[in-house]
C-alpha cells in the first residue's frame, strides 16, 4: 500500500485557478478513451482503475468545500463522491456525511488512521497541495501521481509548495 497524492495540475503548477476554479482542467480536451479503454498512451490518470485500488481518502477543508458546491450547485442533496472511509482535514465546523470525518492536526496521526481503514490498499491524498506537503514533510508521501494539461494559469492553488526531490517514475501521454 502507498500514500499517494493524485491530482490533476495546471502546466504552471496549480491545481485550480485564482477563483477556485477548475473550469480550465473540465476545458481541456483529449480525455477520451481509445477502442481498448485506455486514454493516450497506455495506463494514465484513469478514475475508473484508480478508485478501486483507493482504501481511504484524505481531502482538504478548501477542496471538500469545491465538492460540495459542485455536487449542490443544481439545488441538490449533497452526497460524497467516493465509498471509501474519509477524513476532511480541517478546523472548520462542518455537517459532514456519513463515513467522512474531519481531522484536525498532525498528519502522522491521520496517516496511521486512514491507513488502518484503507486495509491494504492506497490512500489518495486529493489535495490541496499544502495538504500533501504536510505529509511529505512527515516522510508519509510515497507518490505524486499528476496529470499534467496544456494550460497556464498564472496564479491559483499551488500543486506541491514544497522544495522536494522526487524520482521520475512513469511518464505517459494522455490524448
Ligand atoms: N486539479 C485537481 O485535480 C484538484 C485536486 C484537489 C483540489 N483541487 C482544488 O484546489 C483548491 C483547494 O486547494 P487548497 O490549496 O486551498 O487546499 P485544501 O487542502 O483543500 O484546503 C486547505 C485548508 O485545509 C485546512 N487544513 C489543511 N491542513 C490542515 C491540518 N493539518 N489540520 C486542520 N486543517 C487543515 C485549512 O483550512 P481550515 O483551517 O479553514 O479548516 C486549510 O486552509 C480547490 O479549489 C480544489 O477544488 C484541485
Amino acid at each position: 500500500m502507498a500514500t499517494i497524492y493524485c491530482t490533476a495540475t495546471s502546466l504552471d503548477g496549480f491545481i485550480a485557478d485564482d477563483e477556485e476554479s477548475l473550469s480550465w482542467l473540465f476545458a481541456t480536451p483529449g480525455h477520451d478513451k481509445d477502442p481498448q479503454g485506455h486514454y493516450g498512451d497506455g495506463e494514465t490518470l484513469d478514475f475508473d482503475q484508480f478508485i478501486p485500488t483507493v482504501g481511504a481518502v484524505v481531502c482538504g477543508a478548501n477542496t471538500y468545500a469545491w465538492v460540495h458546491r459542485e455536487l449542490t450547485q443544481g439545488g441538490q442533496a449533497f452526497a460524497w463522491p467516493y465509498e471509501q472511509p474519509s477524513w476532511i482535514v480541517t478546523h472548520r465546523d462542518l455537517d459532514l456525511p456519513k463515513g467522512v470525518t474531519s481531522f484536525a492536526g498532525d498528519v502522522r496521526e491521520l496517516h496511521a488512521a486512514a491507513t488502518e481503514a484503507a486495509d491494504g490498499k492506497d490512500v489518495w491524498i486529493v489535495g490541496g497541495g499544502d495538504l500533501a506537503g504536510q505529509f511529505a514533510d512527515a516522510g508519509l508521501l510515497d507518490r505524486v501521481w499528476i496529470h499534467q494539461t496544456p494550460v497556464t494559469l498564472g496564479a491559483g492553488a499551488p500543486l506541491l509548495p514544497r522544495r522536494l526531490r522526487l524520482q521520475r517514475v512513469r511518464v505517459e501521454r494522455d490524448g
